[in-house]
């Protein structure tokens, strides 16, 4: 749960309100209590809330749904890379043999150029990374050959661009995690039609207030699919089995 990134509106965000503060409240007493660095990587169960760990499990459950599909794994906004380090984690535990890897998107400049849609929600600036820390953090973990980063505007041609130089790239398991109306529906075609059946599609704003644009492009684009839910889960809150 991230305090300063979202405004949260007014629904769906409010079932979430009361735990907050609580939540605070313990944040601060952990960093009160004197941990380490390494305390806190090695025993992270200890630290993190029920929330962010649902998150993770979310992707997990999607993960092992795909494992004997034929694809790469694709992360659309990367952000500091927890969830493309993840995806590639996984595959060194479930795959060591197979071909897959992980893609990550993202432009590396954060929250930018906000529509009044996005602003009413999202903080313009928000989730900046540089790109040189995420590789950074890759090399030092020796992901290098699996995970892959493309520093590309989603809502631009240059995603179709990369579709037309790798020809023969599938997917297995998508997850998008920009959630802007321009981004989702430029770059919504392109995977979609690169999914192998059988593969997934993760929407981590999908039927809630913080992102509408996220919704609006799926109801545009894939009007008559089965939209899943997690029910242990809040974000992502939805997948798509691609028949
Ligand atoms: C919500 S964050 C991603 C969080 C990440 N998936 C995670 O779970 O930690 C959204 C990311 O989208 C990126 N982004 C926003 N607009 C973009 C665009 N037009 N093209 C590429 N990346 C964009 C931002 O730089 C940011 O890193």
């Amino acid at each position: 749960m991230s305090k300063s990134n979202y405004t949260p509106g007014g629904l769906e965000t409010s079932k979430f309100a009361a735990a907050k503060e609580p939540y605070y409240q313990g944040l601060e007493a952990i960093k009160g209590l004197g941990y380490t660095t390494e305390d806190y990587i090695h025993n992270f169960p200890c630290f993190t809330g029920h929330l962010t760990l649902a998150r993770y499990l979310s992707l997990f459950n999607c993960y092992q749904k795909t494992l004997g599909i034929a694809g790469h794994i694709a992360e659309l906004g990367v952000y500091m890379g927890a969830c493309s380090m993840l995806f590639a984690k996984l595959t060194q535990i479930y795959e060591p043999n197979a071909v897959t890897q992980v893609h990550g998107f993202d432009w590396f400049k954060g929250a930018r150029n906000l529509s009044s849609e996005d602003r009413d929600n999202l903080t313009e600036g928000s989730y900046l990374e540089p790109k040189e820390r995420v590789e950074a953090l890759i090399r030092a973990q020796k992901l290098d050959h699996i995970l892959k980063i493309h520093d590309l505007d989603m809502a631009s041609e240059a995603v179709g661009e990369f579709f037309r130089k790798y020809r023969h790239m599938q997917f297995k398991l998508v997850f998008f995690d920009i959630g802007i109306y321009e981004v989702v529906s430029n770059c919504l075609p392109y995977f979609w039609e690169r999914t192998t059946p059988g593969g997934i599609i993760i929407f981590d704003q999908y039927n809630i207030d913080i992102a509408p644009g996220e919704t609006r492009a799926v109801r545009e684009l894939l009007p008559n699919v089965v939209v899943r839910t997690f029910q242990h889960g809040w974000i992502p809150t939805a997948y798509i089995v691609k028949e």
